[in-house]
C-alpha cells in the first residue's frame, strides 16, 4: 500500500511557477533520493509534503494512517541553525513537540524516546553539551535523532550530508540506511551526490522545474538523464 502519494502537484511563489508535473508514490520503507540541480525545487516539494506550502494544482495523499504531523524532518541547513544556543537534550526533544498536544511540557515518555533516540545516534554522551559547540558531523546526528523523535513511519531529509568531511558523510549514510531497514521507516532525502543516491536509495527522483525521471535506482543508472548529469562520468 502507497505510503505517499503525489498526482499532478506543482508549486510557485508569488504566482511564478517553480515546479511542476509531479507524479510519483511510494509504498512504506522506500528510500527516495531526490535530486537535480540548485533551484530546481527539491526543497520546495520537502515542503509541500510537510504542509508547508501549499500546491497550486494536483494532489498529496498519506497512506498507512500517516497525518502530515507525524512526518520526521531534517531541513537544509543554515548559518543561523548552526548557532542555536541550546543543549543537544533540548534540540532533539524540540523533536516531540508535535506530539505535546495540549500538554505544556515534555512528560517522561518524551524524555525516553530523545534518550533512545540520542543512544541510536551514538550522541548519548554529548546530550549536555552545547549544540552550536559541535562539529558539523555531531549537529547532523543531533538532527538526525531530533527527525527520529517525531517519526515512526516517515523522514524527510534536506541535504543532510552538506559540508561533513567523508568519513562523517559515510557514518551519515549509513545511520539514516540503518534507520529505512531496521525500523521500516520510508526515508526521502534530498542530495547532490548522485553516486550514493544510486546506492543507498531504492527509487530517484530527479526533478529540473518539472520531473525529469521517477523510477528504481538500477533504471535510473541505465538513463541517459543520469549520465548527462554526471557529465559523462560512469555511476
Ligand atoms: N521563499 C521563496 N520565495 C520566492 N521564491 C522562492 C522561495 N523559495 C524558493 N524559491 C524559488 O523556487 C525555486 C526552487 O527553489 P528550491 O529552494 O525549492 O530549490 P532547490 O532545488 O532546493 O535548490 P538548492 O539545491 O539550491 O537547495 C528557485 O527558483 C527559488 O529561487
Ligand atoms: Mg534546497
Amino acid at each position: 500500500m502507497a505510503i505517499l502519494q503525489c498526482e499532478n502537484l506543482s508549486f510557485g511563489y508569488d504566482g511564478e511557477t517553480v515546479l511542476e508535473g509531479v507524479n510519483f508514490s511510494l509504498n512504506a520503507g522506500d528510500y527516495l533520493c531526490v535530486v537535480g540541480e540548485n533551484g530546481s525545487g527539491k526543497s520546495t516539494l520537502i515542503r509541500g509534503l510537510l504542509g508547508l506550502k501549499a500546491p497550486e494544482k494536483g494532489s498529496i495523499r498519506f497512506g498507512d494512517g500517516l497525518q502530515s504531523t507525524e512526518i520526521g524532518y531534517l531541513p537544509q541547513q543554515t548559518q543561523i541553525q548552526r548557532d542555536f544556543p541550546a543543549s543537544v537534550r533540548e534540540v532533539v526533544l524540540s523533536g516531540c513537540l508535535n506530539s505535546l498536544g495540549r500538554r505544556l511540557h515534555y512528560n517522561a515518555d518524551d524524555r525516553a524516546r530523545a534518550a533512545m533516540n540520542m543512544e541510536r545516534m551514538g550522541i548519548e554522551d554529548l546530550a549536555d553539551k552545547s549544540y552550536q559547540g559541535l562539529s558539523g558531523g555531531q549537529q547532523q546526528r543531533v538532527l538526525l535523532a531530533r527527525a527520529l523523535c517525531a517519526t515512526k513511519k516517515l523522514l524527510l531529509l534536506d541535504e543532510p550530508v552538506t559540508g561533513l568531511d567523508p568519513i562523517a558523510t559515510g557514518e551519515m549514510y549509513n545511520l539514516i540506511k540503518l534507520v529505512n531497514l531496521c525500523d521500516d521507516i520510508t526515508v526521502i532525502m534530498v542530495s547532490h551526490d548522485i553516486h550514493a543516491a544510486v546506492r543507498y536509495a531504492t527509487h530517484i527522483l530527479h526533478l529540473g522545474h518539472e520531473q525529469l525521471f521517477f523510477g528504481t535506482s538500477g533504471a535510473y543508472k541505465e538513463s541517459s538523464l543520469a549520465r548527462r548529469f554526471l557529465g559523462g562520468g560512469r555511476l
